[in-house]
């Protein structure tokens, strides 16, 4: 028997998959199926204070290396997630809210409520999302991201995560964890889509998405190098007690244990989950565990954060 379980924020998991936020879980019915899949644990759509219909469709397209979308933040507002979260207490598996107010005192006002539902073991604050037209991404404003945590972590009384832009350079690895290692940030999920990708068709000579001039977030398989980087990276600069969730280019169990490897607890999956529906996570897992028995690993302490170097 392989033991897959793990823990984020002292939460066990039965095992380390989830939803990534945006990914199949805005609705009611979507939260409601993923409470009833595989994985080890669900997190909503990131919300705002009041609902938002997002960009123009079509705003999400899969190519031949992963998807871009240009969702920009459609959810029905935090409210209706408040009064319905505690429906979800039925699935015995974590739940996690997904925050992403378009200010800090919006992103105050919704912890401050979510703090006091029940039904959640966790907040994860997207720092990060590359869709909203006139809003930048927090995660890139270094002075800003402290204020924000600064100021979340205050009012928060759950777990509270950061969902992070990818980062590129080892200098903003490096401000981003320190801003993370003086708060009290229990995990840091890596990576959010790449921001502003351009993909074109070349048989029509357009673009593939209708809003801000067909760019946006790029996920799934092209991104994987990318995830693993900032996984690994931010494993290394946080304080022990910091925990890493790995989300960027899973497409099978290979790349869950290579999330993994790299210092990932917890591993979320996007595109693919969008691509195949929530029963994808029964296949993630199988693989997951014909790797870790080839390997004669039995738990994920076998492997987590064992990444080897050359010598
Ligand atoms: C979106 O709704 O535009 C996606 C959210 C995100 O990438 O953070």
């Amino acid at each position: 028997m392989i033991d897959l379980s793990t823990t984020i924020t002292g939460i066990k998991l039965k095992n380390p998959l989830m939803n990534a936020s945006g990914a199949l879980c805005m609705t009611k019915e979507e939260l409601h199926e993923l409470g009833a899949s595989s994985s080890g644990a669900f997190i909503s759509k990131s919300c705002t204070l009041l609902a938002r219909d997002g960009n123009p469709e079509p705003r999400y397209a899969d190519f031949s290396g992963g998807s871009i979308n240009s969702m920009g933040l459609p959810n029905p507002g935090y409210q209706f997630y408040t009064s319905f979260f505690p429906e979800l207490a039925k699935y015995t598996k974590p739940l996690f809210a997904s925050v992403s107010g378009l200010s800090l005192a919006d992103n105050v006002q919704i912890i401050k409520t979510f703090s006091e539902v029940k039904a959640l073991s966790a907040i994860e604050l997207n720092l990060s999302c590359p869709n909203v037209p006139g809003k930048p991404q927090v995660g890139y404003d270094f002075e800003h991201s402290a204020e924000y945590i600064h100021a979340v972590s205050k009012i928060c009384k759950k777990p509270l995560g950061v969902k992070l832009p990818p980062y590129f350079d080892f200098a903003h690895f490096e401000q981003m964890a320190a801003i993370i290692n003086k708060s009290n940030i229990a995990f840091v999920t890596c990576i959010n889509s790449l921001g502003n990708g351009l993909v074109i068709d070349p048989a029509k000579e357009q673009v593939v998405i209708k809003p801000k001039g067909g760019y946006g977030g790029i996920g799934g398989s092209c991104v994987k190098p990318i995830a693993l980087s900032n996984v690994h990276k931010f494993r290394e600069l946080l304080k022990p007690s910091i925990q890493v969730i790995g989300c960027g280019g899973v497409t099978s169990g290979t790349d869950v244990f290579e999330h993994l490897l790299a210092g990932a607890d917890v591993v979320q999956v996007g595109t693919t989950l969008v691509q195949y529906g929530p029963k994808v996570f029964d296949r993630l897992l199988k693989e997951l565990e014909i790797i870790m028995k080839k390997k004669q690993y039995s738990s994920l302490v076998d492997c987590k954060g064992k990444l080897k170097q050359l010598s």
